[in-house]
């Protein structure tokens, strides 16, 4: 796992587009729940980063898909996934691993 971004850094119902490893994570703040999702939609390859999250699902912004931030499974095309990374707090620092 590597620190990606200080928690003051995504605000809560707020994102954070971070390069990790060459790929473009998107930090999604629910709660204090910090969740990583990839930041490229796996139906047209969107970026997700003006996506609305609501509910557990962040919502493509091009066609509206609905993805879960858990899992990553879509609530409309089941064989559609987006990747997600797993995520831990270490005092300020967001930690993802994106191995
Ligand atoms: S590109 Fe994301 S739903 Fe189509």
């Amino acid at each position: 796992m590597e620190s990606v971004a200080k928690i003051n850094e995504v605000p809560n119902f707020g994102k954070k587009v971070v390069s990790v490893a060459g790929r473009e994570v998107l930090l999604v703040n629910v709660k204090g729940n910090i969740f990583a999702v990839e930041n490229e939609c796996p139906h047209q390859g969107s970026p997700l980063n003006a996506a609305i999250v609501k509910e557990g699902f962040i919502s493509c912004p091009r066609h509206g898909y609905r993805f879960s931030l858990v899992d990553g499974r879509c609530a409309e095309h089941t064989e559609l996934e987006l990747k997600t990374f797993p995520v831990q707090l270490s005092g300020d620092d967001i930690l993802v691993d994106c191995s």
